[in-house]
């Protein structure tokens, strides 16, 4: 079996080093990969949304399966166009992943059957969204309609802020097309739950649970990041809060997409907010989470390429999916200054003996060394069988992985052990 992955961060690694688990799997390309994920897999220069590239290269190096994982290559139909020239994905169609590439089309979908999230308007014109900006309950959540790396989500505190987040989205185009229409959101509060589920259309089987750590620095303060670390499983869910997520949330959600004809296959991400009435969608996401895979693969006992198959031929059952009972941390160390500027190019080294999993998302090489080309530049995971053990030995893990201007939070965690204790 010859596999290709398409995408190049700390989560394709992740999925790349599970997948190598299977003795099925004779090669594994990365498309493009990176400077870390070349000790597992083989990158080729093909960039994640190159879908030319990657039918090219699949067509002629005999491709069996591949893996898309970033949204942009799904939402742009990268698993459609691997489909019809006969190669098996594990990923949804360009139909099912607008899950994530239009917010507009995922609120509407779930005001449509009922789903739980938060109250929202649609904005095609500024104006509109400016006089409702004058009037709706503050704080307020505006987000630009399409993909936007992560970060086409601004919280207003204030009516200002509402005003100014209107303008820089749908008149300066912070966020390109992205902004040209808005959503204007209700503000929910209560903690934040990851749950990345598989899903073949018809069977959906959640993974474990965990729980992200957005902003740059301890406490939850700075600015948004891609994540700057995560634990799994998330102790707010709980098996009540699972029961209820899967009858009001999840099931419903793939009940939607079919009946809307867009049957979802792949893995469907819930980011849901556990609100005082309940669990409510904040966003799906038609992909693994960064850096949830993270923590959420280490814990995988089954092997995740027969999921794979199985999600992609509709033969999901439950009993393929099996998790253990340990707790994952994992610590993201990026460069300082994400994530606005920072410096690369600083030479990575790992110390022997270093007892966890090194998730490389932003290096390359550059004379035979691995050196930093990313703001986020690696995630160190460890397993255990608590949560405080999985973080103290993460952290330990930390402490012997170098490069010049590493930064990471030192708090990846205490959120989470706090609801446990
Ligand atoms: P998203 O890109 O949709 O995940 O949003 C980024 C982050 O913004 C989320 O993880 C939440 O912390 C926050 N957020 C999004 N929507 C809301 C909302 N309606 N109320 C409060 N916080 C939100
Ligand atoms: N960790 C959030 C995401 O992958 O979108």
């Amino acid at each position: 079996m010859k596999i290709m992955v398409i995408g190049g961060g700390g989560r394709e690694h992740a999925i790349i080093k599970k997948l190598k688990e299977n003795k099925e799997i004779e090669k594994i390309y990365a498309l493009p990969g990176n400077g870390g994920i070349a000790q597992d897999a083989e990158c080729v220069a093909v960039g994640a949304t190159d879908i030319k590239g990657a039918v090219d290269f699949a067509k002629s190096n005999n491709i069996d399966f591949c893996v898309v994982t970033p949204d942009d290559p799904l939402v742009l139909g990268m698993a459609d166009a691997l489909r019809e020239i006969g190669v098996p994905c594990f990923g949804p169609s360009k139909d099912a992943a607008i899950i994530e590439g239009s917010k507009v089309f995922s609120k509407n979908l779930m005001k449509k059957y009922g789903i739980p999230t938060a109250e929202y308007e649609v904005f095609s014109d500024m104006e509109s969204a400016l006089k409702y900006a004058q009037t709706c309950p503050i704080p307020t959540v505006i987000k630009a309609d399409g993909l936007a790396l992560g970060k086409g989500v601004i919280i207003a505190m204030t009516r200002e802020e509402a005003v100014d987040a209107i303008h820089s989205m749908m008149e300066d185009k912070i966020f390109g097309e992205s902004g040209s229409n808005v959503v204007i959101e209700e503000f929910l509060e209560g903690p934040e739950i990851s749950v990345l589920s598989f899903t073949d259309g018809k069977t959906v089987v959640p993974m474990i649970s965990s729980m992200d750590h957005k902003r740059a620095l301890d406490n939850d303060m700075g600015l948004n990041t891609g994540g700057m670390g995560t634990v799994a499983p998330n102790p707010y869910y709980t098996p009540d809060v699972a029961k209820e997520c899967m009858d009001k949330i999840f099931l419903p959600t793939i009940n939607a997409m079919n009946a809307e004809g867009r049957s979802f296959k792949g893995c469907l991400y819930f980011g849901l907010m556990l609100t005082k009435n309940g669990p409510k969608v904040i966003e799906y996401n038609c992909r693994f989470g960064d850096p949830e895979t993270q923590v959420v693969l280490p814990l995988l006992e089954s092997d995740l390429f027969t999921i794979m198959k199985a999600v992609e031929n509709g033969e999901l059952t439950e009993d393929l999916v099996k998790f253990s009972s340990k707790h994952a941390c994992c610590v993201v160390m990026a460069s300082e200054g994400y994530p606005t500027k920072y410096d690369k190019g600083f030479e990575i080294t790992v110390d022997d003996g270093v007892d966890a999993c090194i998730y490389v998302a932003g290096a390359a090489l550059k004379d035979g060394k691995v050196v930093t080309s990313g703001g986020r530049v690696l995630g160190v995971t460890a397993t255990a069988d608590s949560l405080e053990e999985a973080i103290a030995k993460s952290y330990k893990a930390v402490e012997g992985v170098h490069f010049d201007n590493a930064f990471y939070r030192k708090d990846i965690g205490q959120r989470a052990l706090k609801a446990t204790n």
